[in-house]
C-alpha cells in the first residue's frame, strides 16, 4: 500500500454512508487507516468489510455523546497506534418554516451539527497539540456561506461550523495543528429525499477527493477553507424560479399583502424571497461572491 497518507490514522464521523463513507474509502486508498464513527452498526460493519478490516475499524456511537469521541480517540491510539486527523462529517438537516420548527428539533440539529464537531475537536486537540502535529477537517456546507430559505437552523449550524473552524484554526496555528473546513454544495446522497434525486450534483467521491487533498498538504501549507460546488445548475430549473418553497409558509398572507391588515403593500416589505434573490448592497461585493447558486444542502 502506497499513498500520500501512508501510515496515518484518521477518524471519520458519519462514515456509515454518503460523504463520510466515501471519505473513509478515499483516505484508505491514500494509505491511511480509518476509524469509522456512526450510530448504525450494520452500516459501519459493511463499510469496514468493504474497505478492509486491516484498514478500517468501527466505533458505534452518537457524536453528541462525549463518550463516543473518547472511544474513537482511544481506538485510533490502541488499534492504529497514533492519531493524525479527524474528519468531522456527521450531520443532519431539517427543512420547513422556522416558526414551525419544534424546539427539540432545533436543539437536536445544533447538537449533532455543531456540538458534535466541538466534542471531537475538544477530545482530539490535546493529543495533537502534544505531538505538535495533526489535522481536523470539518464538513460544513454552501448553506454555511449563504442563508438558505427553508433551512434556517441547518444554515445557522453550518455558519457555526465555519466560524468555529476559523477560530480554532487560529487558536492552534502555532502548535503545528491545522483545522480546515470543506463546504460542499449539493451532493447526491441519502441526506434527504431531495438530495437522493440530485443526479446533477456532486458525488460523495468528489467531496472525498477534496478532503484527501486538504489532508495531503505539506507541513507548511494550511488550506483553511475549500468551497466546492457542482459545476452546472440543476437541470430543469428555470431562472428566477422560487426554489425553496417551505410548505408552511403558504399559510402566511399572500405576497403583496400586509401581515397585519391584509392590505396590499410594497413587494419589498411583504414578499418572502429566497436567499438567491436577495439584494446585495453595492458596497459589499464580497457578500455577493460568497453566495451559492445551486441550492446547496
Ligand atoms: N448531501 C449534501 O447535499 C450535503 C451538502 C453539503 C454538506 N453536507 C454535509 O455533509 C455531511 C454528510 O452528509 P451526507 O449527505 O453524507 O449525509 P447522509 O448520507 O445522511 O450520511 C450522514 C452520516 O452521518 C451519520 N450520523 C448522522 N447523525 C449522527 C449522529 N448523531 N452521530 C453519529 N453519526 C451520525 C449517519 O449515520 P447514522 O444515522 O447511522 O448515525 C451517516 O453515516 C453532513 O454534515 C451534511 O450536512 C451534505
Amino acid at each position: 500500500m502506497a499513498g500520500e497518507l501512508l501510515g496515518q490514522v484518521v477518524i471519520v464521523t458519519g462514515a456509515g454512508r454518503g460523504i463520510g463513507r466515501a471519505v473513509a474509502g478515499e483516505l484508505a486508498a491514500a494509505g491511511a487507516r480509518v476509524v469509522l464513527v456512526a450510530r448504525t452498526r450494520a452500516d459501519l460493519a459493511r463499510a469496514a468489510e468493504e474497505i478492509g478490516e486491516d484498514r478500517a475499524t468501527p466505533v458505534a456511537g452518537d457524536v453528541t455523546d462525549e463518550a463516543t469521541a473518547a472511544a474513537a480517540i482511544a481506538r485510533a491510539q490502541e488499534w492504529g497506534g497514533r492519531l493524525d486527523a479527524v474528519v468531522n462529517n456527521a450531520g443532519v438537516g431539517w427543512r420547513g418554516a422556522t416558526h414551525e420548527m419544534p424546539v427539540d428539533a432545533w436543539r437536536r440539529l445544533m447538537d449533532v451539527n455543531l456540538t458534535g464537531v466541538f466534542l471531537f475537536t475538544r477530545a482530539a486537540l490535546p493529543v495533537m497539540v502534544a505531538q505538535q502535529r495533526g489535522h481536523i477537517v470539518n464538513i460544513a456546507s454552501g448553506a454555511g456561506r449563504a442563508g438558505m430559505a427553508g433551512a434556517a437552523a441547518y444554515s445557522a449550524s453550518k455558519f457555526g461550523v465555519i466560524g468555529f473552524t476559523e477560530a480554532v484554526g487560529l487558536e492552534v496555528r502555532e502548535t503545528g495543528v491545522k483545522v480546515s473546513v470543506v463546504e460542499p454544495g449539493s451532493v447526491q446522497t441519502t441526506f434527504s429525499e431531495r438530495a437522493a434525486r440530485w443526479d446533477w450534483a456532486l458525488q460523495p467521491d468528489d467531496v472525498a477527493r477534496v478532503v484527501r487533498a486538504v489532508l495531503a498538504t505539506g507541513p507548511n501549507v494550511w488550506i483553511r477553507e475549500a468551497f466546492v460546488t457542482p459545476r452546472g445548475r440543476a437541470r430543469g430549473r428555470r431562472p428566477g424560479r422560487r426554489r425553496h418553497r417551505a410548505r408552511p409558509l403558504a399559510r402566511l398572507p399572500p405576497p403583496g399583502t400586509s401581515r397585519e391588515s391584509g392590505r396590499r403593500c410594497s413587494r419589498r416589505r411583504s414578499q418572502e424571497r429566497p436567499w438567491s434573490q436577495t439584494t446585495v448592497p453595492r458596497n459589499r461585493p464580497d457578500r455577493g461572491r460568497s453566495r451559492t447558486s445551486d441550492g446547496s444542502a
